[in-house]
């Protein structure tokens, strides 16, 4: 079973307040989605592998630690999991970005793929999939089943939000995933909206409706 972390670290939980409120503009809250993207990829690479290297201070040599060069791979699901990827390229530039497009259609909820460009060598990294909203579960569940056809063998899931429903489908269907998520809320509404939620992450992101 894949286990699952909730921030709670203070600063993260303040930013989370200004997300969810409903006067917060488009330019605001992209900015609080890339900080606290920034925040979490602090918790989401806590178990990176260093390698001790030698170095030289102005006052003497010594052994220091760096990361031992693991490669890493940042997959947004588009669109809405685009607002992540900065905040995530901020601490880790030299991971490389692929691309998952999935929308939830309105009728049925079903996932509906629509675009994927990802890096040639996804089966030698490890993946951080992105999405503000863990609602159903069904779009995450598709994009890592996905990931995992092309040849992914080690995924993560980070998310903003996400209700219990959709926690329990990931952990069924993809019980090698660990999910980082900002904070676990109450449940879904009769439209698998996330209660309190923050509303249409991808419609507040680019100003849409
Ligand atoms: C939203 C969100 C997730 C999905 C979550 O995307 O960004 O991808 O819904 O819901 P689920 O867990 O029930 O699948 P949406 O389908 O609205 O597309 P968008 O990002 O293009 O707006
Ligand atoms: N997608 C969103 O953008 N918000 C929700 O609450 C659920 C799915």
């Amino acid at each position: 079973m894949g286990k699952v972390f909730e921030m709670n670290h203070p600063l993260i939980k303040h930013k989370l307040t200004f997300i969810r409120d409903k006067e917060t503009g488009a330019k605001d809250f992209r900015e609080l989605v890339r900080e606290v993207s920034m925040l979490m990829a602090y918790e989401v690479t806590r178990d990176l592998p260093l390698e001790d290297i030698e170095i030289e201070t102005p006052i003497v040599k010594t052994k220091s630690q760096v990361l031992s060069g693991k490669k890493l791979g940042i997959v947004p699901i588009l669109r809405a999991g685009l607002g992540m990827v900065e905040g995530m390229l901020n601490l880790l530039p030299a991971a490389k970005v692929g691309h998952v497009g999935l929308y939830r259609d309105p009728e049925t909820l079903e996932p509906v793929e629509y675009y994927c460009k990802l890096p040639s060598d996804i089966e030698e990294r490890d993946l951080i999939v992105l999405d503000p909203m863990l609602a159903t579960g069904g779009s995450a569940k598709a994009a890592i089943t996905f990931l995992k056809d092309r040849g992914a063998t080690a995924i993560k899931l980070m998310c903003l939000i996400a209700a219990p429903e959709g926690i329990k489908v990931i952990q069924e269907a993809h019980p090698d995933v660990d999910i980082y998520i900002a904070a676990i809320d109450e449940k879904l509404n009769d439209h698998a909206y996330i209660i309190p939620g923050l509303g249409d992450a991808g419609d507040r992101l680019f100003g849409t409706k």
